[in-house]
């Protein structure tokens, strides 16, 4: 028997999509207000969710409050107020979309969580934009 728990957690960071590859013209086309140039903030709101057995004596499938605090300090301390384009290494060469920050995130917790336990990300970029990310298979 597998439960899933959630944890929801926020940031606030800029960011500007753009391929130094396309012209002006492309990125615009492509990435719209999201490539303008002098960056934008997004007001990122987070849902880590981890999937296991039960503990049989804590009750927990994982301790929330500890969950909480690993996202406080690996995610929300990291990212938070950042511009992801200039201050975080893992976007120094990739464009920090939505997809990419999930993933990111991601690969930043996977390995505080116990191995036998699914961990997924839901990474919402407006409320009505959100990706997930549960790693490959
Ligand atoms: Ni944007």
């Amino acid at each position: 028997m597998r439960v899933t728990v959630n944890r929801k957690a926020h940031f606030n960071a800029a960011h500007r999509l753009h391929l130094s590859d396309w012209d002006d013209e492309k990125n615009q086309e492509v990435f719209g207000r999201c490539n303008n140039p002098f960056y934008h903030g997004h007001n990122y709101e987070l849902t880590v969710s981890v999937t296991g057995k039960i503990d049989p004596s804590t009750g927990f499938v994982v301790d929330m409050k500890w969950l909480a605090d690993l996202i406080t300090e690996k995610v929300e301390d990291y990212l938070d107020h950042k511009n992801l384009n200039e201050q975080i290494k893992e976007f120094e060469s990739l464009n920090p979309t939505a997809e990419n920050i999930a993933v990111v995130i991601w690969k930043r917790l996977r390995p505080f969580i116990n191995a036998e336990n699914g961990l997924k990300i839901t990474l919402y970029e407006t409320p009505r934009n959100f990706v997930e990310f549960s790693g490959e298979e």
